[in-house]
């Protein structure tokens, strides 16, 4: 059996992040994406940076080969991300645009990403990470030029250029019921009700052994449902203080298992994804000094006590 054929929610997808260079490169890892999940989400192919490095030059070859990749292998795609403060082109972070010209650039941007991959993606990340710890929304030049209002914009652009995508906000640490969670949830009241398309949540996910796991993500999912919207796990890790061994590997395995029974537990929760599924490739080392080892697979693809763990709450689903 592999992840995403096990547990009786169809509805349910289990994806994971994919690194289009280990793709290329690395024939296990392939047959692990190919084969382990129902759903892909490109890491970095997508973003800004890489679609238009150069204004109005675009590349998609990347990311169209991901989107081939997951067609072939009968997976949806999760599209990672139309709106960033990070990973934006040079030509735009180090442009001197008023806020019409910027608005202008966005609705350019939107418009012919979300265009471009028409009809190819199931769930479009079109904002992501709005809103800073303290429910705050976070400063950038979007913020900055354009004011709170690019939120409900971009939304309805990605709609006018996909209306088959379901759009989804995106953010981390909004796991469990707290400040940045809550603030996110009345936006999202206020975008509905000014009839903004928005359809769906994502919790990125992004866990450490050293901080308590999420035990009340049901509780802040069953929030995002009750207004009808759908919900994922965007980018499921829980990394360890390096070196690592089996009692960090155990606390590793209960923050997989907190995160996968929110989703299981909430109704309208369509995908579990993991941020990467091998030690081997993982943003965690470069990111956080001295924690790594975050992923359901070791570096030689061995599986973790954190997989049987998933597999084992997906079998009672
Ligand atoms: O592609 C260039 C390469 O040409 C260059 O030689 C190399 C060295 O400078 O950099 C490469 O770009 C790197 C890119 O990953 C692709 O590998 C960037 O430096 C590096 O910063 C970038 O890191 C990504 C990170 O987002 C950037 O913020 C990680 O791979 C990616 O896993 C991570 O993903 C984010 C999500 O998009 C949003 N949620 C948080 C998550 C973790 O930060």
């Amino acid at each position: 059996d592999t992840l995403g054929g096990l547990g009786l929610r169809a509805d349910l997808r289990i994806g994971t992040a994919v690194d289009m260079a280990a793709l290329a490169a690395d024939a296990p890892y392939r047959a692990k994406a190919a084969g382990e999940f129902t759903s892909v989400t490109p890491e970095n192919v997508m973003k800004w940076e890489v679609v238009e490095k150069e204004r109005g030059t675009y590349d998609w070859a990347a990311a169209d080969e991901l989107v081939d990749f997951a067609r072939a292998n009968g997976q949806l795609v999760r599209g990672h991300t139309l709106l960033w403060h990070n990973q934006l082109p040079a030509w735009l972070t180090e442009g001197d645009f008023s806020a019409g010209e910027l608005r202008a650039i966005l609705r350019k941007h939107i418009t012919d990403e979300a265009g471009h991959f028409k009809g190819r993606i199931w769930q479009w990340d079109v904002v992501n990470e709005a809103f800073n710890d303290d429910g705050t929304l976070r400063d950038s030049i979007w913020l900055r030029k354009l004011g709170p209002g690019y939120i409900a914009d971009a939304f309805r652009w990605a709609r006018q250029a996909d209306p088959k995508a379901k759009l989804f906000i995106n953010d981390y640490n909004i796991e469990g019921v707290n400040a940045k969670s809550t603030a996110l949830h009345d936006l999202v009241v206020e975008l509905r009700k000014q009839h903004v398309p928005i359809d769906g949540v994502g919790i990125q996910g992004h866990l450490s052994v050293q901080y308590n796991a999420p035990h009340d993500i049901a509780d802040n999912m069953k929030r995002f449902d009750d207004l009808g919207l759908e919900t994922a796990i965007t980018e499921a890790d829980v990394r360890v203080p390096m070196p690592s061994d089996s009692t960090k590997q155990e606390a590793q395995a209960e923050g997989y298992d907190v995160l996968l029974r929110g989703c299981l537990l909430t109704r309208r929760c369509t995908d579990f994804t993991v941020w990467g599924f091998t030690d081997k490739y993982s943003w965690v080392p470069g990111t956080f000094e001295g924690e790594g080892a975050a992923n359901l697979f070791d570096e030689n693809y061995a599986a973790k006590p954190a997989y049987k763990a998933l597999t084992q709450d997906l079998l009672l689903a």
